[in-house]
């Protein structure tokens, strides 16, 4: 017998990618929910889905999650043992400008689903949280241990809420939460916003790339198949009833040594466009990754080396 899964913003870059990866499984209805904002291009969003639409154990439902009636009528049709969480407004630097509507859709609406959880019996509920929520903290590598109550963005604010609302519910009610902290995630359909797609476009259409700082701040880039190995994971795990876990490849690169790799595979020279560093930006991030691999067999593959070039690959087939 199949197992039903909801997947929150199934239509968007991670979800779309565990979309894929719970159907090629098999053993799985998957239904999304998604509103198809324009955040960035709706139709990028539809083409993520594109393939699955035929598919008589996907269903594909455009409901926004701060409508808690229609996501209620969601539930009563789906009778989903886990739910999949990933829907939000992502990105630091548009949440400086919207706080409001960010806290609407992230805050509000994960409290729609997971009170819709606790009514509907929901088993099993992972979060997609983000590596945001340590700060701007410079000792690393950054541990679930760490205290998170120093948010530099509304965005960061709004994942640290929701990992305090799933540890609530979990203690509350019968459901286990898992919050996954991702790092930087990037790979074929990226979200065009975020740095490595942002800067392949504008690189290969010889515009500037902006560059805030000097070039030394750092990311833990996470390569997508990693990330869908831990969320894949956190889908199975079954031992406690509320965890919050960091999903990152445990690497940092530097702004500047993204860039000359992204030079080396587009072979292209970047013009780069200093400007200051942004408020809201952390200066780098860097995971520990042990907890991952004790509790989720995580085990991220992906160099930066070998995800830029699949990723330059992806991009130059579009
Ligand atoms: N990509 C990253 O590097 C990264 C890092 C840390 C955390 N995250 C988190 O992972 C999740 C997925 O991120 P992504 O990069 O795939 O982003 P994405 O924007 O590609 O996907 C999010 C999806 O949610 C949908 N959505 C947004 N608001 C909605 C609403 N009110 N109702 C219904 N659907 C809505 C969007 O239309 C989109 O399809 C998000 O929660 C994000 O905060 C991502």
């Amino acid at each position: 017998m199949n197992k039903n899964i909801l997947v929150t913003g199934g239509a968007g870059f991670i979800g779309s990618h565990l979309v894929s990866q719970l159907l090629s499984e098999g053993g799985w209805n998957v239904s999304v929910v998604d509103n198809f904002n324009n955040f960035y291009s709706p139709e990028c969003k539809r083409r993520n889905l594109e393939k699955h639409l035929s598919n008589e154990r996907f269903s594909l439902r455009e409901v926004d999650i701060c409508d808690n009636e229609s996501l209620k009528s969601v539930f009563r049709k789906g009778d989903f043992e886990t739910v999949v969480h990933l829907a939000a407004r992502a990105g630091v630097r548009p949440s400086l400008k919207k706080p409001r509507l960010y806290f609407e859709t992230n805050v509000n609406g994960t409290l729609n689903l997971l009170d819709l959880s606790r009514e509907f019996e929901i088993k099993q509920f992972v979060f997609g949280s983000s590596s945001s929520v340590y700060g701007a903290r410079c000792d690393v590598p950054f541990s679930e241990n760490d205290k998170v109550s120093e948010p530099i963005s509304p965005y960061a604010a709004t994942k640290i809420s929701g990992e305090l609302m799933c540890h609530t519910f979990s203690h509350l009610y019968d459901i286990r939460t898992i919050c996954l902290r991702f790092f930087t995630v990037y790979g074929a359909c990226q979200r065009p916003d975020l740095a490595i797609h942002k800067f392949a476009r504008l690189i290969s259409d010889d515009k500037p790339i902006p560059v805030f700082g000097d070039g030394k701040t750092g990311r833990d880039y996470t390569y997508i198949d990693d990330i869908i190995q831990g969320v894949r994971a956190a889908i199975d795990y079954d031992k406690t009833s509320h965890e919050v876990i960091n999903l990152g490849e445990s690497e940092t690169t530097e702004l500047q040594e993204l860039i000359s790799l992204l030079e080396d595979h587009l072979v292209k020279k970047a013009v780069i466009d200093r400007k200051p560093l942004q408020p809201g930006d952390v200066p780098q991030t860097f995971a520990d990754i042990s907890k991952a691999r004790k509790l989720l067999n995580y085990d991220p593959k992906t160099k930066i080396g070998d995800g830029i070039r699949k990723f330059v690959d992806w991009f130059e087939a579009q």
